[in-house]
């Protein structure tokens, strides 16, 4: 989650160097002996453009009870399918199809996109334990047939036909095959595992391929953030591995309509106060940008839609930004930049991502909820999304035994330091944390107290 590039980062100038159609058919509606019928309207090149997003009644209902909650509730936040059991509904929750029926009523008959995360891969998070997930390694058949299959066939459902159904595919694993594996200082045994039976890059093949198929689902790969892979040694290498994924099992790039960066995780839209050649190579020397080639996610999505065209993604890839917690508003936000004594203070004191380091990435301290879901903000941007339901940890600060596979990971630990994916620093997570999907009542008034904008 967002996990961070920490998962990916290669920390500091030794590890950098180390780690280094669209089917159309016509819309036509189909009413037949009293029941009614649909095939889908054709892809659009924005699904965002003109269309309503899906409310999800479960974290609206959160949100509001919360104080002040009313002012976002109802924002359009991911439904997570991050377990077999989600899709029927998990611990008496809604099911796809119930969030399904719900967005075909809210749509009013008007085009509305809902959003899906599609979060089971095998072995997943194989960088972190906070969503280890409930499928081994090898579990790629059950992840096949009891994952992928069942929501395909739900979604292709002509009775929702006239959705616009994004789903973001599998975060954090495609860019974990790139940055943390093959003795890399920030490799880890279980990604090494994943690397070698490919079964990340066929699980992701086959969900593209599967649900690519429907004519109505835009496809939208986890492209992680740019304090992961946006150091030179993982740029390319990111693009070149999402190409092989979309070209397994069946899959091709036509079945990718955009990617999404920043799923859940803390990077900020635009850095103010300087930029990445503000200062010349400095500023790419100091301490927090530690020679990376993008200090913020909105220059980062940008170039690397461009890269990925340039690998034969289609010329209409659209990207998506996940703003839901990236505001790092509030009284800690610098108004200027630093002071240019030395080249940290000047980054530091001017920068406000104010995380310890970029690749924490547990329910950070200080963050506040990012721009609003707002459909072409920018250039090549088909939407900024919360797809990550602000309010929900990203992971317990202790140990907290469970049945829906979630490991204990120290990055949500107050007092935890040290690790080569976040350069060795503390952690920066909020104490007292529950389950990553819980929610979090304390984070969430932070995440509003420090919204930028502001509420
Ligand atoms: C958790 C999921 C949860 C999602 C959204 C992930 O970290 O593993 O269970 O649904 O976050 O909050």
């Amino acid at each position: 989650m967002r996990s961070a590039i920490a998962r990916g980062m290669p920390g500091t100038g030794l590890l950098r160097a180390l780690a280094a159609a669209a089917l159309t058919s016509a819309s036509v509606l189909t009413v037949a002996a009293g029941t009614t019928s649909a095939t889908p309207a054709p892809r659009v090149d924005n699904p965002y453009a003109g269309a309503r997003v899906y409310v999800s009644p479960e974290w609206s209902a959160k949100a509001a009870a919360e104080p002040g909650g009313s002012r976002i509730a109802d924002q359009p936040t991911g439904v997570w399918l991050d377990r077999i059991a989600a899709i029927e509904g998990a611990g008496g929750g809604m099911g796809l199809r119930d969030h399904l029926d719900e967005a075909v009523s809210q749509s009013g008959g008007e085009p509305t996109v809902i959003q899906l995360v599609i979060y089971d891969l095998p072995g997943r998070d194989c960088a972190a334990l906070a969503s280890n997930g409930e499928l081994g390694p090898d579990d790629l058949p059950r992840y096949k047939s009891e994952f992928i299959d069942p929501i395909a066939e739900i979604l292709a459902d002509p009775a929702y036909a006239d959705l616009r159904i994004v789903t973001v595919t599998e975060i954090d694993s495609l860019p974990n095959l790139v940055t943390n594996t093959g003795g890399r200082p920030t490799a880890t045994p279980r990604c090494d595992v994943m690397k070698a039976n490919g079964n990340y890059v066929r699980g992701v093949g086959y969900a593209l391929g599967r649900l690519g198929a429907i004519e109505n689902v835009y496809n939208y790969v986890d492209a992680a953030h740019h304090g992961w892979i946006g150091w030179d040694d993982n740029f390319g290498a990111a693009v070149d591995q999402f190409a092989e994924a979309a070209r397994a099992e069946g899959a091709t790039p036509a079945d990718v309509h955009g990617f999404i960066t920043n799923t859940a995780n803390y990077s900020v839209l635009r850095e103010p106060y300087f930029t990445v050649d503000g200062l010349g190579d400095p500023v790419r020397q100091s301490r927090w940008v530690d020679w990376n080639r993008y200090v913020d996610e909105l220059s980062f999505a940008q170039a690397f839609r461009q890269r990925l065209v340039r690998a034969g993604f289609d010329q209409g890839v659209g990207m998506l930004i996940d703003t839901s917690r990236n505001g790092w508003g509030g009284s800690a936000r610098p108004t200027g930049p630093g002071p240019q004594t030395s080249v940290d203070a000047y980054v530091d004191g001017g920068r406000v991502d104010r995380r310890i380091h970029i690749g924490n990435w547990c329910n950070q301290s200080g963050a506040g909820l990012g721009e609003r879901p707002t459909a072409v903000p920018a250039s090549g941007v088909d939407a900024y999304v919360w797809m990550k339901p602000p309010g929900e940890s990203d992971g317990a600060s202790q140990e907290i035994p469970n049945d829906e596979g979630k490991g204990f990971d120290e990055m949500c630990d107050p007092a935890y330091q040290c690790n080569p994916r976040n350069g060795d620093n503390p952690s920066g997570a909020l104490a007292n944390s529950p389950l990553s999907g819980h929610w979090f009542s304390a984070q969430f008034q932070e995440l509003m107290r420090n919204a930028y904008p502001p509420l």
